[in-house]
């Protein structure tokens, strides 16, 4: 049985669920703009959201977006120069930023220039809380975090077996990634928990058995994305290659 915590949105392949995550994309923002009069947004890196950037920055959709109002912040980053090619902030300035009309001082890519990750990320942790206010001992409250999930179950920079899965006292944290031999900044469980919305994309087979086991209702804690639960809704934008293994779950 699939979690009821769970939003699952499903299309054929990447192409048509970019479609259906951009129009949720602009929908949160609509919303945020309306009520609170700005839209607090944390991008996510990776292959699975590009389809989605390239389609808001098309003229037709970006011309929904009042950019004026957005504040573009970035979930986890490679700890690399922005114009390097494994650079999560370069690919989303690539696909999406360099083509809407956002004014620079609302982009907030994460420091990587410190000569340590550590500072970087304390750095970046001072200035959300600058921009985003957030209740006494709480951390700052994003209107949508977007995540993607790796064939491992990570999610951000949140990989299985490191100790920045441990860290509840820091809103953003480094961690150094044994298996991909990098230091890697990420927002941590408190910051991702905080959010109103966050929405994970995920597109491929070789997630479906993971996935399956992630949506599951009551399934034992393995992956480190099973850890994100937030105060908002959860919306999980799914391709049937993923999807696959979720057949079981309906029964
Ligand atoms: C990163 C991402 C990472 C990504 C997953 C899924 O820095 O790579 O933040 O968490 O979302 O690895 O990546 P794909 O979408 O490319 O499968």
């Amino acid at each position: 049985m699939l979690n009821p915590r769970y939003i699952l949105h499903t299309d054929v392949d990447l192409t048509a669920l970019s479609r259906s995550a951009a129009q949720y994309w602009i929908e949160q923002a609509e919303q945020a703009i309306k009520q609170r009069g700005v839209f607090h947004v944390a991008l996510t890196g990776g292959s699975s959201p590009q389809p989605l950037y390239r389609l808001l920055a098309k003229p037709e959709m970006a011309e929904n977006v009042e950019w004026s109002r957005v504040h573009i912040f970035i979930g986890d980053e490679r700890y690399v120069a922005h114009d390097h090619p494994d650079s999560n902030f370069g690919m989303a300035r690539d696909c999406l930023l360099d083509h809407v009309a956002i004014p620079d001082k609302n982009i907030h890519p994460m420091p990587t220039h410190y000569d340590h990750a550590g500072e970087a990320a304390e750095q970046y942790a001072s200035l959300i809380s600058e921009i985003i206010p957030s209740a006494a001992g709480s951390a700052p409250v994003f209107d949508l975090i977007m995540l993607g999930m790796g064939d491992d179950g990570h999610t951000a920079s949140l990989f299985p077996g490191t100790d920045i899965l441990l860290n509840n006292d820091k809103t953003v944290a480094a961690v150094y990634v044994e298996k991909l031999g990098c230091w890697r900044i990420s927002m941590t469980y408190p910051s991702l928990n905080q959010a109103r919305q966050v929405m994970v994309m995920v597109s491929g087979e070789n997630k479906a058995t993971i996935l399956a086991h992630v949506l599951e209702k009551g399934s034992e804690l393995v992956y480190p994305i099973q850890s994100v639960l937030p105060a908002g809704e959860m919306h999980w934008f799914i391709d049937h290659a993923a999807a696959s293994k979720l057949d079981q779950l309906s029964s």
